[in-house]
């Protein structure tokens, strides 16, 4: 594919395992109405949050590497998992700039100034403690509890998001992150925000939810502003791409976005 002649013409790439970065890819459509946006959900091969930072480091670079034939302007990392364990790894192979959402979500998690801040992700993103750290950068003496809450991406994947399962899944995951005493609560994975009802039925009101979307969408125009790559006109397009449709992608990727989208084409990148 040639390269447009202009690079603000050029698209923004996105990615995550499966359909939870779409909550990412709405919330740059948002903000960003002009830019066109090209989306892989590597469904061949989610969960990522159950493997090895090695097996997860592949994973990106392969996604990374079918994304960089559109020549993108810029690679949102919309997974928390990749971004915990594999941006260096994708910054040293790449060319164009990359936005992980880690760093946009603690940041947003800070500006809300609470004293005890719950943090949940994958297995993998909890494990690397990249939360942990980036909160320790931008709120320093802020008390920090972490938990992963592995069943939560396949019941997003699946499309099971409200009713009786979901909650009682939440309360084995967060009812101990409650009692501890949280102010705030950081969605440190892509799909959570896909379960954001039961999430924030079962730890109240009284506690804050963090999505990191909107602050990566801010982070992605403050980005291309500051580069002078932002689309002056028109109206963005959207291109989805997919490993595997052996779900029903399309029409959860519908139902999450809220508006019709074009269908998923499905790709061999291994
Ligand atoms: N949505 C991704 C994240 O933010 C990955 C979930 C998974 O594939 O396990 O971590």
């Amino acid at each position: 594919m040639p390269p447009e002649a202009d690079p603000r013409a050029r698209a923004i790439a996105v990615f995550d395992s499966g359909v939870g970065g779409l909550t990412v890819l709405a919330a740059l459509r948002r903000r960003l109405p002009r830019e066109d946006l090209v989306y892989l959900g590597d469904t061949a091969r989610v969960p990522y949050g159950t493997r090895s930072p090695q097996v997860v480091t592949r994973y990106a670079l392969n996604n990374a590497r079918f994304l960089g034939g559109f020549s993108p302007k810029l690679l949102v990392v919309a997974c928390n998992t990749v971004s915990a364990v594999a941006l260096p790894a994708l910054e040293a192979a790449l060319t164009v700039p990359v936005l992980g959402v880690v760093e946009p979500g603690a940041a947003a998690a800070a500006a809300l100034r609470g004293g005890h801040v719950g943090v949940i992700g994958t297995a993998g993103t909890i494990r690397s403690g990249a939360y942990q750290a980036a909160l320790g950068r931008v709120a320093p003496g802020v008390r920090v509890t972490a938990a992963a809450c592995p069943l939560f991406v396949p019941l997003a994947e699946e499309g099971w998001t409200a009713g009786e399962i979901p909650v009682r899944v939440a309360h084995r995951y967060l009812d101990g992150l409650v009692a501890s005493g949280i102010d705030t609560l950081v969605l440190g994975c892509t799909h959570y925000p896909l379960l954001r009802a039961p999430i924030a039925q079962v730890v109240g009101p009284r506690v804050r939810l963090v999505d990191s979307a909107e602050a990566v969408a801010e982070a992605a125009g403050a980005r291309l502003s500051r580069d002078g790559l932002a689309r002056g006109e028109g109206a963005g397009a959207d291109r989805m791409f997919v490993t595997d449709l052996g779900g029903d992608f399309g029409a959860l990727a519908r139902a999450f976005l809220g508006r019709p989208i074009p269908p998923p084409e499905v790709v061999d990148i291994s």
